[in-house]
């Protein structure tokens, strides 16, 4: 792992990004610090963001109210719009519980006409029984692009099983082919006439279909050897297909399946190594980020994930050769995906890495952005007098960062009512202040640091200043 702060500074001079970036700190605030520098970089955003489920054993807030999280989401799928690329694109993974609201939401921030498909991942291989109504074992992948009409996905490579449908059983100079129909399932008048066989047979297009080509084109294609009659020279016609040229890929389709991407229990064995308590339940697999970062980047392209979790987006960009950056906001950053990401590295042999030929190499810079709630609940735990304490929430009503529930007036009413009442203690307000600033959510911005109640060491402010370029 390079000493981050080695690094001159994470931009070129023509603003361009030089690092990969690992973040520890809230993405809100995290995407709005990119946003000066970042706008209109970034070519792939993928997130798996909390699916509001409240089943969900993840070590995080799962159970926002329903109207929090499309809050939540909004916010910052508003600066993510941003941060793309004209020719960008966004792949959001949810599951049925809230997929049709995220569709509505992402249309109204994306606009409609950008939305691209909802993709359908098989989660799971084994169904459930003892679910009560339905083994749900799939997840949706909600895909708009930043303008639909710039970004056109990369073909999927062809299969070997793909290639193995192509045969020469007339050894044609041209190479391997296949025989596809003749006929359309509609009746053309120019595709209504007789084709003899070289053996002799009559064939005509059965009622309600058609020949796909016209006399005059069958007739070209005969003199080309590209209709095929059969070893015998008695099968109704069918044309060739050759291998050499079709298109040099497959164009993807909506559902993927567990075969071609993986499922969840791909996944939790890939971060085993680095998540030995099992904090994540639903990783995803290498394979389907592969999948979604190849159809979306290309090369060096910048792809940034801001509910990264054990860190998988990165990981597979960074073996894949794209640049990245990374935001998550809990404590297992630490452990789990800086730990994953420097393995990444040293060329850690999982995943996917020996499909990619993974051999190691590359760099990161991790960081955290400071956080900035501290300050108001110093604040409030050193206040000795209830006059103490209004000031200090005067103070927060106007800057601090409040949980995703909190409504500032109906607090600043019922906290007066209380007030006026006398029937609060101190301690018992001061809990209250503390449990509505978010513990996670708040960091403290560049143009702060520089504030000494903030207390920001020289080393940090170094680190930032080359975050920033300022
Ligand atoms: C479903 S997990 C992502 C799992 C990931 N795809 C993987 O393969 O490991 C969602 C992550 O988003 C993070 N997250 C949720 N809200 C956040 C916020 N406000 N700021 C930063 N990270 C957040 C959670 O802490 C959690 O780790």
């Amino acid at each position: 792992m390079p000493n981050p702060l080695n690094s001159q500074a994470f931009f070129d001079e023509s603003g361009n990004l030089t690092q990969n970036l690992l973040i520890k700190g809230n993405n809100l605030l995290a995407l709005h610090s990119l946003k000066d520098r970042l706008a209109g970089q970034v070519k792939l955003i993928y997130i798996d963001p909390p699916y509001n489920t409240g089943s969900d054993s993840f070590k995080y807030n799962d159970n926002f109210n329903h109207s929090s999280w499309l809050v939540f989401m909004k916010n910052r799928l508003e600066i993510a719009k941003e941060l793309l690329r004209d020719d960008g694109v966004i792949f959001v993974s949810i599951d049925d519980n809230e997929q049709a609201y995220l569709k509505v939401l992402m249309d109204e921030v994306f606009g409609r006409e950008n939305f691209v498909n909802n993709l359908i991942w098989e989660k799971k291989y084994a169904p459930q029984n003892d679910a009560k109504w339905f083994s749900d074992n799939h997840d949706h992948i909600i895909c708009f692009a930043k303008n639909k009409e710039n970004w056109r996905p990369n073909l999927l490579p062809r299969t070997d099983e793909m290639n193995a449908r192509y045969k020469n059983p007339d050894n044609d100079p041209r190479g391997l082919w296949k025989a596809g129909d003749l006929l359309r399932k509609d009746e053309q008048i120019s595709g209504l006439f007789t084709i003899v066989t070289p053996n002799g047979r009559i064939c005509n297009p059965p009622k309600g279909t058609s020949w796909r080509t016209t006399k005059q084109g069958y007739e070209e294609l005969v003199a080309d050897n590209r209709i095929w009659f059969g070893k015998d020279g008695n099968n109704v016609p069918a044309i060739k297909r050759f291998l050499s040229e079709v298109k040099d890929g497959v164009t993807p389709l909506t559902i993927w399946k567990y075969t071609e991407v993986g499922h969840n229990q791909d996944a939790k064995k890939e971060v085993k190594e680095f998540d030995s308590k099992t904090v994540f339940d639903t990783p995803k697999p290498e394979k389907l980020l592969q999948r979604i970062i190849h159809i979306a980047t290309n090369k060096n392209d910048i792809v940034l994930d801001f509910c990264l979790g054990s860190g998988t987006t990165c990981a597979v960009a960074h073996k894949m050769g794209r640049r990245w950056i990374g935001i998550e906001q809990m404590d297992y950053i630490e452990d789990i995906t800086l730990t994953r990401l420097i393995h990444v590295l040293n060329g850690e042999q999982g995943g996917i890495s020996k499909a990619v030929d993974w051999q190691g190499g590359g760099e990161f810079v991790y960081f955290e952005l400071k956080k900035y709630n501290l300050y108001f609940m110093e604040k409030i735990q050193n206040a000795k007098t209830m006059g103490e304490l209004d000031t200090v929430y005067n103070e927060m009503a106007k800057n601090a960062f409040f949980k995703f529930w909190f409504d500032k007036d109906d607090f600043q009413k019922a906290y007066k009512k209380d007030a006026d009442n006398n029937q609060i203690s101190l301690d018992e307000r001061k809990e209250i202040l503390i449990n509505v600033l978010d513990e996670n959510q708040l960091y403290l911005n560049y143009a702060d640091m520089d504030d000494a109640r903030f207390k920001v060491s020289d080393d940090e402010k170094a680190l930032s200043k080359a975050f920033y370029g300022a």
